[in-house]
């Protein structure tokens, strides 16, 4: 074959299998509050999981789905304080995984224990902490406390849920990828920037935006993964002459290595000008529209494929490196570099054209 018709041979996309692995790191689950007493069943990590709010600590606690006695259910077991008990014969099963009661024998196997998971409350969200392992939670990777959720100045979280079939790290490219914002956001960007400091990836954007801003008017996004599936963005955008600022929450977790599920969530700051009835309607107004704004990805998502190879151009951005640094969740502890756990890296993406221009 000539060199020339080398160069002329397709670009061939490498799809390698995934590893039946899923990331370490606190995982957002959606309001808290909608954890109750009455057991749910979840569908994360490659398995079925039963949560429920024990009546005595009003702690959510998560553990197996499949009770090891005789495979039933647990999620569709009963609370008993805070403990779960199994609809089949009811073995009573504690919030650390161990059974603690079985009404019709005098001696509990010892090998009666199944998997728990630590969980925590943070911004009115639950998170559980996944680590393949089964290390406890790394304290400096605990969510950061969102002070305008509590101040009583803000909405409260609306929250919706997507299930995706694609594997979880196609979100993540997302925080790299600064040509999408236009074609799929709405966004006209102007400045792109990303920060990788250890567990934690930031992107700054600054432009114009269709939906979010006036014309003319400025709209930014300061957005950031603390560990590999919670991120929480900051947005300041305008409707109709208000500045309006928002947080917006995009979670991922996994439910198997080929489909996780999105909690996209929308927070508001209300302006204390308007009456209360103006304010619901104007809250309602702009979180529908961030909620449009975003889900354009979902069509992506479900129908792209993953790629190992992309082809990158010398105008985007940084999707290495968003990848390189979501590896390290995928890892053992011991086995991180410390150019990856101590990382501190900048990254601007020189912006070449304005959207308007380019269509
Ligand atoms: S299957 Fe759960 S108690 Fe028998
Ligand atoms: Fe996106």
């Amino acid at each position: 074959m000539s060199a020339a018709e080398q160069l002329q041979q397709p670009y061939i996309i490498q799809t390698d299998s995934v590893k039946e692995r899923y990331a370490r790191g606190w995982h957002c689950l959606g309001k808290a509050s909608d954890f109750t007493n009455k057991p749910k069943t979840l569908q994360y990590f490659g398995k079925k999981l039963a949560a429920f709010r024990g009546k005595d600590s009003g702690q959510v606690h998560i553990i197996d789905g499949y009770c090891p006695h005789m495979g039933a259910d647990l999620s569709r077991g009963t609370v008993d304080g805070d403990s779960l008990t199994c609809p089949f014969h009811s073995w009573r099963w504690g919030s650390d995984g161990v059974c603690n009661h079985i009404p019709y024998a005098d001696h509990i196997p010892k090998k009666a224990i199944i998997s728990s998971f630590k969980t925590m409350e943070m911004n009115g969200l639950l998170f559980v902490w996944h680590d393949p392992e089964g290390l406890p939670p790394i304290a400096e990777q605990t969510p950061r406390r969102i002070d305008d959720y509590y101040s009583g100045e803000w909405s409260d979280w609306h929250i919706a849920k997507f299930t995706i079939n694609s594997n979880c790290r196609e979100l993540v490219d997302n925080m790299a990828d600064m040509a999408h914002f236009g074609p799929v956001h709405y966004s006209n960007v102007e400045t792109f920037k990303n920060i990788q400091q250890g567990h934690t990836f930031t992107q700054l954007m600054t432009g114009g935006h269709d939906i979010l801003a006036d014309e003319g008017e400025k709209f930014t996004s300061v957005a950031t993964y603390e560990g590999p599936s919670y991120m929480t963005t900051t947005m300041t955008g305008s409707m109709e002459g208000h500045e309006m600022v928002t947080h917006l929450l995009v979670a991922n977790v996994p439910i198997n290595t080929e489909q996780f599920d999105i909690y996209l969530g929308v927070m508001l700051k209300k302006d204390l000008t308007l009456s209360a009835e103006d304010n619901q309607s104007m809250v309602e107004q702009y979180t529908q529209m961030s909620v449009d704004s975003f889900v354009q990805d979902v069509d992506i998502w479900n129908n792209k494929v993953r790629i190992d190879n992309p082809l990158m151009c010398d105008g985007d951005g940084p999707i290495r490196m968003v990848r390189k640094w979501y590896e390290q969740f995928y890892m053992d502890r011991d086995d991180i570099p410390e150019s990856l756990a101590n990382a501190d890296k900048t990254h601007e993406t020189k912006i070449k054209f304005k959207r308007s221009e380019a269509a």
